[in-house]
């Protein structure tokens, strides 16, 4: 609580997980993959409040308090976790299944990836409305409830419906696609009803609620849509659709991509990569929205075309495993690892393997050190909200001369689009020229790409996002809980 006013955060995965260690000897604390927790969390940090999330870690239930909560972070508690229990059945629909086989390829405009079931809707719908529940419990008329991401598109209408007076706002982590591939959803009206329950409904790039309020427009009978403002006036009441960037806390990344001096060169010995090595590295969850085959198509196009890079380039690619009880991700797992072993068998040597492949957790200082002393990113998603590994590279890039090649199919290419390298992913050839160029570009130009690149990265910080996006809301003219 700040300034008597309540900041209650509502999302699927929660921004801190205990799990029983491998050996049975006690709990250890992960935090899960992926922006929005990342994110969000240095935001609660500053904020205070709740945070509402579903409790998946083995061990949640033994840490929590009576009422399900426990303080967060573990070792200096600033806000409170309120876990939520799904079961079996809850976790295969709602969030397996509606969230991960529907909506998730649908808004990536993958639609031939979606799998459309009665069950997964039914099982949506139930799961929404427990989060709402514990909204209800734990809301008032004075509280700003912030919904996050795809997974509780129902909620701010249901929670509504609870508590009229109460302020809504959701954030959409990934893209609006345009009301051609959304159309195809059949519960397309209940999903806009839905959101339009909140007071703001923010996106990350403009083109995502110009897609949304077309949506709008050609779904909802009666809806008008003012496209000077970004207002819907909907069944009685008001929703603001604004454009938030989201961007990366920069300062904290720089501060530990520089903690450990020994990190790069044991980094380097551990793996195999020689001294005067170039590293080009993809960090990324194993999402097929993510490009990585068509990266290392493009990366094995290189290699044949320019046989004078072979020995002195290696390619790090950092995956965590995602959602992988759905069939789409467990195939990636096998193309990915059949492509990168085919490259490594196809060009290696002795002294070198093309393509060094991580699957294990690293910590931040180790993470953000393998970011500053790479010499390009490779961030090609075939779709992306925005892809915040773009901007943590570049936030991590302290010497300021490493090149970023970037997929113009991510929302990061609205802001850092002119100073990267831009990368057609489905484009093999013209991918590995820009890989080549990347390689090959004057040291003043990668660090005059660098500079800009920077100014845009570390001048538009997570807390000028917070601003921007909690100004939105006292804009309202209703008031949002000041920064500690
Ligand atoms: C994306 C989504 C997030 C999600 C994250 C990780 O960034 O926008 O909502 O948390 O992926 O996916 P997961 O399914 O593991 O939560």
């Amino acid at each position: 609580l700040v300034d008597g006013r309540n900041l209650l955060v509502v999302s699927n995965r929660e921004p801190y997980q205990h799990r029983y260690r491998d050996d049975g000897k006690g709990i250890v604390v992960d935090e899960p993959v992926g922006g929005l927790t990342a994110g969000l969390d240095r935001v609660m940090q500053r904020t205070g409040g709740t945070w509402v999330a579903w409790g998946d870690g083995d061990a949640d239930p033994e840490v929590v308090n009576t009422a399900n909560c426990v303080g967060v972070p573990p070792d200096d508690p600033k806000y409170t976790l309120k876990r939520v229990w799904l079961g079996e059945q809850e976790m295969r629909e709602y969030y397996y299944g509606f969230s991960n086989q529907v909506l998730w390829p649908l808004c990536h405009d993958l639609v031939g990836k979606a799998k459309f079931e009665g069950s997964f809707w039914k099982r949506y719908q139930a799961v929404n409305e427990t989060f709402v529940d514990i909204v209800a419990d734990r809301a008032d008329d004075d509280t700003v409830v912030w919904f996050q991401d795809y997974h509780l598109a129902l909620a701010p209408r249901l929670a509504r419906e609870k508590l009229p007076k109460a302020t809504f706002l959701q954030f959409w982590h990934i893209p609006w696609p345009a009301w051609d591939t959304f159309r195809v959803c059949p519960q397309r009206q209940e999903l806009l009803e839905g959101l339009l329950g909140n007071d703001l409904l923010g996106f990350h790039i403009e083109r995502y609620c110009q897609h949304f309020l077309d949506c709008v427009e050609n779904c909802l009978d009666g809806a008008t849509v003012d496209r000077e403002t970004g207002e819907v006036h909907y069944d009685g009441r008001t929703t603001r659709v604004a454009a938030f960037p989201m961007t990366v806390d920069a300062d904290r990344i720089e501060r530990l991509s520089g903690v450990d001096d020994d990190f790069w060169p044991a980094f380097k010995r551990k793996h195999g990569i020689g001294e005067e090595t170039k590293v080009a590295v993809g960090v990324e969850r194993l999402d097929y929205t993510k490009g990585i085959p068509e990266r290392l198509e493009a990366f094995e196009r290189f290699w044949e075309e320019h046989p004078e890079w072979q020995g002195k380039l290696t390619y790090v690619q950092k995956a965590s495993e995602s959602r992988v009880e759905i069939p789409a991700y467990q195939e990636l797992i096998g193309t990915v690892e059949e492509k990168i072993a085919h490259l490594n068998d196809r060009f290696g040597t002795d002294d070198w393997t093309p393509v060094v492949y991580i699957d294990e957790t690293l910590p931040d200082e180790e993470l953000y050190g393998l970011y500053r002393h790479s010499d390009l990113a490779v961030v090609t998603p075939i779709r992306d909200g925005m892809n915040l590994v773009a901007k943590e590279y570049v936030a991590a890039q302290t010497d300021g001369d490493g090149v970023l090649l970037l997929s113009d199919l991510a929302g990061a290419d609205e802001s850092l689009g002119d100073h990267a390298l831009t990368v057609e992913p489905y484009d093999t050839a013209a991918f590995a020229d820009q890989i080549e160029a990347a390689l090959t570009m004057s040291p003043d130009e990668r660090t005059r790409r660098m500079r800009l690149l920077r100014e845009q990265v570390c001048g538009d910080d997570l807390d000028s996002w917070i601003r921007s996006l909690f100004g939105a809301v006292n804009a309202l003219g209703k008031t949002i809980p000041a920064e500690r």
